[in-house]
């Protein structure tokens, strides 16, 4: 007979009460490993400071960061937590794209072979191992995002935060990302926190986390971001352009599914109004 465990086994990041100077306030998030969040807000609203604190890089003036229940030490990095920033060039550590992934791993004190093993791997996700004698800066810089994530991926984290790492890439190596990002959270199991200004980017998210000023001024599904658009107006923010289509038609008075999201789902509920009897 199996017993159910009486509580989650998964692990856990949560935000306890997080302010930080005048630039966060009172920040409540929990993320669970495997979950994926969505960090939305204009400039300055304090996402990348967030994203700091998550990492430890930075230390919150109020409150703290829990992992598995445990109060993180101030000073404390977690290792644990891989962080993709905008510019892939500043994060690469070597040109060779094999070492790149390796550095990380010979710093983690790893037998040879397992560094062998787990750069392949990691280049094989990041669909870079046909192209490992490819000095690193003559790739383009979906390819160099992608290095970037295989060398966090070899270190097997248990959470990614991406600030803006597809916002300063071409639209091709954009989808490349965001779609091995997403992959990466079903597949392989990692924690996904998105940052991002464009919503559209974060549609795939669980829930989304939308940050004014340094507060959290909306919290919810993506499903039910168009209720928003005033907020998101006011934010100088806008919709994705489905979630755009959706809100005009309800609007208009039109029965639309809020579960619809993607292209395909939008256009099953066109064709539900164009075939319904009037
Ligand atoms: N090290 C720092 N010292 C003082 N103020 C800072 C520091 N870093 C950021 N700030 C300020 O904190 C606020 C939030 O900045 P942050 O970079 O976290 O915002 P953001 O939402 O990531 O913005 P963006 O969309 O431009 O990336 C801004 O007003 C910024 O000027
Ligand atoms: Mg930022």
């Amino acid at each position: 007979m199996s017993l159910s465990p009486p509580f989650s086994l998964r692990l856990m990041i949560e935000l306890k009460d997080i302010s930080l100077s005048n630039i966060l306030k009172t920040i409540n998030i929990s993320i669970p490993e495997g979950g994926y969040i969505g960090i939305a807000g204009p400039n300055g609203s304090g996402k990348s400071s967030l994203a700091k604190i998550i990492k430890g890089i930075q230390d919150p003036s109020e409150g703290g960061v829990y992992i598995n229940g445990v109060l993180r030490p101030k000073g404390k990095v977690s290792s644990d937590i891989g962080l993709v920033l905008s510019s892939p060039e500043n994060q690469l550590v070597s040109s060779s794209i094999e070492e790149d992934v390796a550095f990380g791993l010979e710093n983690m004190n790893l037998p040879s072979q397992e560094i062998a093993k787990r750069t392949e791997e990691a280049l094989r996700l990041g669909d870079l191992w046909e192209s490992r004698d490819t000095p690193a800066h003559h790739l383009s810089a979906g390819q160099q995002q992608m290095l970037v994530i295989a060398g966090i991926m070899a270190m097997q984290p248990g959470y990614l935060i991406i600030d803006e790492g597809a916002s300063m890439i071409d639209p091709q190596g954009r989808i490349t990302v965001l779609d091995a990002v997403k992959k990466i959270n079903r597949e392989n199991g990692v924690g996904v926190i998105h940052i991002s200004h464009d919503l559209s980017e974060l549609i795939v998210a669980r829930t989304i986390s939308i940050l004014d000023k340094g507060s959290i001024v909306w919290e919810g599904e993506p499903s039910k971001l168009h209720h928003q658009e005033p907020l998101l107006s006011a934010l100088g923010m806008e919709l994705p352009p489905l979630l755009k289509l959706k809100s005009l038609m309800i609007s208009g008075g039109y029965d639309i599914s809020d579960k619809a999201m993607t292209a395909e789902e939008m256009a099953d509920e066109v064709v539900k109004v164009i075939n319904r009897p009037a």
